[in-house]
């Protein structure tokens, strides 16, 4: 695929906006997202262009399009507003007890630690494992820690959101299944960005908001819920469309006791319908582009930067290779915040997360946007 024709065709918006490399906090929306909310938008004006079955195609087709990303059965996947609410969803939905100890890395976005530290109040303990001398997850201490009976979950970021780290699902994934313990991950920074296949490396929650990577609107997302659990774990919050029968509207008030057998069961109704629409749109595009495309692209991406900063005597503190991402985090030499104003001011739109400037370049931006970011990260540094 022809990433400049595509820049051209979807992302044309971005241009005489400066250089964007901040998909990790907002990703922009294609061309194609926009005209999908556009259409549904102009088609809430005559509510009776909106059949159900219309409604039904849109929300299955983004069952069928998140489920495709990361290699799951449409079945396994509950349509969401974000990372937050699934992951709440999962912390609730598992049948933890008094006493059982919850495994995750300190240093976590919020989002999955709240939801865990909430069970303390009925006894569960949420156990931040502290990181590695570089900062990054401590994945041989999160091993160790895991033959510990008491450890009934894992739940951890894919990719941090501050380091860019990609914790070793697959050594993780055999490491839980073998000692049969629950695994739960946040993919909001992961998934768009790096190959995920569930059944190669099975999990048993997977939750990710589309806004970042995926290009989407705020308010959409999903959750993967292994198929097995689907079956046997209660909703931890009662949706009114959740339970057997509820797709027939003229008899709602039957109040099936019985949830759907698959993930719709933790889904909350009503859906900002044209929100998912768009989302449908922006992954055929990551689909049709491929997600090991935009890894590679976004990873060489990097190099002009990283030979800066460490030419300059700065330091990059994300991970290369199989534990990098697309997220690149560096703290030039002197001062970081001045050198991050310094970028905002040339119109560079990146963060500065937990003491270094984040870029996260996607598959729109190009090698001369990130050869000046180097240029600009040099001077700061020399100047
Ligand atoms: C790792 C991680 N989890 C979750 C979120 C956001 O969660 P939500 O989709 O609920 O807003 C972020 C946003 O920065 C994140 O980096």
């Amino acid at each position: 695929m022809d990433l400049d024709d595509l820049r051209q065709r979807e992302f044309a918006a971005l241009a005489g906006h400066g250089i964007f490399l901040n998909s990790a906090s907002v990703g922009p929306l294609p061309a194609s997202s926009v005209a999908a909310l556009g259409a549904c938008n102009a088609d809430r004006a005559r509510p009776s262009t909106w059949s159900l079955d219309r409604i039904n195609h849109i929300l299955g087709e983004s069952r069928r399009l998140a489920a495709r990303l990361i290699n799951a059965d449409p079945d396994e996947i509950a349509l969401m507003p974000n990372t937050t609410t699934g992951l709440n969803i999962a912390a609730r939905a598992l049948p933890l007890r008094s006493g059982d100890i919850i495994l995750t890395f300190d240093r976590e976005f919020p989002a999955n630690i709240y939801p865990w530290m909430g069970l303390s109040r009925d006894g569960v303990v949420l156990e931040r494992i502290p990181p590695t001398a570089d900062g990054w997850p401590d994945e041989a201490r999160m091993m160790e820690r895991l033959q510990d009976p008491d450890v009934r979950a894992v739940t951890v970021s894919l990719t941090q959101f501050s380091s860019g780290y990609t914790v070793d699902l697959a050594a993780l994934s055999r490491a839980t299944r073998t000692l049969g313990k629950w695994l739960v991950v946040d993919a909001i920074q992961a998934v768009g960005q790096l190959p995920v296949d569930v059944k190669e490396t099975p999990v048993d929650f997977l939750a990710c908001g589309a806004q970042k990577w995926l290009l989407s609107p705020w308010g959409t997302g999903f959750l993967y819920v292994r198929k097995e659990l689907c079956r046997v774990l209660e909703p931890t919050f009662a949706g009114w469309a959740a339970f057997m029968g509820s797709d027939d509207y003229t008899r709602l008030t039957s109040y099936d006791p019985r949830p759907w057998p698959d993930a719709r069961r933790f889904e909350l109704l009503t859906f900002p319908i044209q929100d998912f629409a768009a989302m449908n749109a922006s992954l055929e595009l990551m689909l049709e582009v491929g997600v090991p495309c935009i890894m590679n692209h976004a990873r060489q991406l990097h190099r002009a930067v990283i030979e800066a900063v460490t030419a300059s005597g700065g330091r990059v503190t994300s991970p290369q290779g199989a534990s990098g991402s697309a997220i690149l985090c560096v703290q030039p030499r002197g001062d970081v915040v001045s050198a991050y104003a310094q970028l905002q001011s040339a119109g560079v739109h990146c963060s500065l997360r937990e003491g270094a400037i984040r870029l996260s370049p996607h598959l729109f931006n190009r090698h001369a946007e990130l050869e000046r970011v180097a240029a600009l990260l040099g001077a700061a540094a020399s100047g």
